[in-house]
């Protein structure tokens, strides 16, 4: 036995992400199609799908946990090991192309370009370039909004 090693508060912890993770697939119970859904709410949750999430996500909706594995895999929305989300997620399908987004890319920072992940349209096409910071969305970037928003991100 570990000496000082609190089992009892990571017992606590394991069972509270457990509860939470419940109530996150009860929530989509008997929906069509829930896996979708409940990866997105497991992810915005923890940060990532962990490997007991995804075997319990897969026990729930009786499906192989390579079946889960493969969905989480695919799309770059979801990961499977915690901090690989990006903090700003910036658009750079054909219409926020078409806005510049690529030359404000270029005018970031190297140190600020590993904080932007990527997005395929965020249905701003009009008023882009686009991007998405914790849920909430912002258009019309230009290189000094850009740059404003990576840093507190
Ligand atoms: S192409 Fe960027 S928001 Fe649609």
């Amino acid at each position: 036995m570990l000496i000082g090693f609190d089992w009892k508060a990571v017992w606590h912890e394991l069972a509270q992400v457990m509860d939470r993770l419940d109530v996150i697939i009860a929530a989509h119970a008997g929906r069509e199609g829930p896996l979708l859904p409940i990866l997105h709410d497991v992810q915005a949750a923890f940060g990532h799908v962990s490997e007991d999430s995804m075997r319990a996500i897969a026990a729930a909706l009786n499906l192989s946990r390579a079946e889960v594995y493969g969905v989480v895999s695919f799309y770059h929305d979801f990961h499977a090991e915690p901090g690989h989300s990006p903090a700003l997620r910036l658009c750079r399908a054909e219409a926020c192309q078409a806005r510049g987004v690529e030359a404000l890319v270029a005018e970031l920072p190297a140190a600020a370009r590993v904080k932007v992940g990527t997005v395929y349209c965020l249905g701003l096409c009009s008023v882009g370039p686009a991007a998405i910071v914790g849920g909430t969305v912002h258009a019309r970037l230009d290189a000094a909004r850009l740059v404003e928003l990576v840093d507190a991100a």
